[in-house]
């Protein structure tokens, strides 16, 4: 199994290429599933998720040809909508097939996600809606069967906001009878960025970017061009290195706009941030300022930047409060980052982190991809050597870190 060593202590300057984004991308391939054409996709990032989702949609019978970071899918040749378990397992999002096969084809059978790091993540609110549009589903060996003749459109409020539901039961209304109205919406720049997509193959969707979609069927899809926005969580974790480490970074080809909630809380951590259109400079010099925080949905501070931000404020002056209310497990860093030397204290839903002067690098553990992240920017900032194990974990959702990180300086090495 890799691991990553890193020597912590070093300054980091120069350039960063941030890649697509891992929580577009995902749903996007499966609006392939939709059309019988092909859609181009570029930007596309290297990632182990990505990998994944293609070889679930190859059995299912899409072509998909591949050359660096630009994908063509053609859905013509679908002949087998369903979603093994060995393949859900290793990747969750895996449920985003679901909505689209069976509004094309009748007919999914998807594995049931099991349990999961972060927390229990059940998926009632995608079965909700399918049924709400009338597909008849019934759990049976693990699997969710779903059947519908026709999907109708109809009015959909979910219990909660999420974001893999909404991209769902989105997909699913392209291809109905009649209108549906999906309430209480996720706002996330990926379901905007896959209501885009939709849009140029054909769909009718009004509300886009707002938590209210109002959809009307048509009765096929087509082929479209798409290039898939950068990735904000990519963007954020290499703002934090560099907000840990000290130096002076562009990131390129990204967007700060859709990162307003975490690059406020870097500054007022005491980083100097200047954005352009496509750019976002972070510079850093002396100790961070501790910064309190509360995750919740888009445009709030979002969770996937919780454990990066944390791993900040352990080197920090002060003390903060660090409360997570989207997933209700997701600290599984905390006792990894106090492996470090940082001390902070779980009291429910919040972690208090008294900030220290140093973190001393030992061997950690990768738990999920975001602790993950978290780990490397705390063994960026420690003295000494951290040994980070797991990082399966990160490649499933960062494209080459560390080889973007060596490139401006830090001492991280891959261990086969
Ligand atoms: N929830 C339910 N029932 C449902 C759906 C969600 O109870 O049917 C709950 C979840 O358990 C959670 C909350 O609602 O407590 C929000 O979950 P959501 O459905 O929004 O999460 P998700 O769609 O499964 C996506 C991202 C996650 C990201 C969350 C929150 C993808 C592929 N995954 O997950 O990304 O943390 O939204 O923003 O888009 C990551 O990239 O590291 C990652 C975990």
């Amino acid at each position: 199994m890799d691991k990553l060593l890193i020597t912590g202590g070093k300054r980091l300057s120069g350039d960063i290429q941030i890649s697509g984004a891992k929580n577009a991308a995902l749903p996007i391939l499966c609006a392939a599933l939709l059309s019988a054409d092909t859609l181009a996709l570029s930007n596309v990032p290297h990632l182990q998720d990505v990998a994944t989702m293609q070889k679930l949609l190859r059995q299912m019978g899409l072509h998909i040809h591949a050359n660096g970071d630009v994908l063509e899918l053609n859905g013509s040749g679908v002949n087998h909508p369903e979603a093994p378990y060995e393949m859900v397992k290793t990747m969750r999002a895996s449920i985003l097939v679901l909505g689209p096969l069976l509004a094309r084809f009748g007919e999914a059978k998807v594995s049931l996600p099991g349990g999961c790091a972060i927390g229990s993540r059940p998926v009632d609110q995608h079965i909700k809606g399918l049924q709400a549009m009338g597909a008849d589903i019934r759990i049976e060996g693990g699997y969710i069967h779903a059947r519908a003749k026709k999907l109708k459109g109809t009015r959909i409020v979910t219990d909660m906001i999420t974001v893999t539901g909404t991209e769902n039961l989105l997909m699913a209304a392209t291809l109905t009878d009649g209108e549906t109205v999906l309430e209480n919406a996720a706002r996330e720049p990926e379901v905007t960025d896959l209501a885009n997509l939709l849009v140029a193959m054909g769909a009718k969707i009004e509300g886009i970017g707002t938590d209210r979609l109002r959809i009307t069927g048509v009765a096929a899809l087509h082929g479209a061009s798409h290039r898939v926005i950068a990735d904000r969580i990519e963007t954020g974790t290499f703002l934090c290195a560099v907000a840990a480490a000290g130096g002076d970074v562009v990131l390129e080809n990204t967007r700060a706009d859709l990162l307003d909630a975490v690059t406020d809380k870097l500054r007022e951590a005491g980083a100097v941030i200047t954005t352009g259109d496509n750019w976002v400079r972070v510079q850093m010099a002396g100790r961070p300022k501790a910064v309190s925080f509360r995750t919740t949905e888009y445009p709030g501070f979002p969770t996937d930047m919780q454990a990066q931000v944390m791993a900040l404020n352990c080197i920090a002056e002060g003390t903060s409060r660090v409360t997570e209310t989207i997933f209700e497990n997701r600290y599984m860093h905390v006792q990894e980052l106090n492996r470090l030397g940082a001390s902070i204290e779980i009291d429910g839903h919040t972690a208090i982190v008294h900030g220290v002067l140093r973190l001393v690098g030992a061997p950690v553990m990768a738990t999920d991809l975001r602790a993950s992240a978290s780990l490397v920017i705390a063994g960026l900032a420690a003295q000494g050597q951290t040994l980070v194990d797991r990082i399966y974990h990160l490649d499933r959702g960062y494209d080459r870190m560390e080889a973007k990180l060596s490139a401006v300086g830090a001492d991280i090495q891959r261990i086969r």
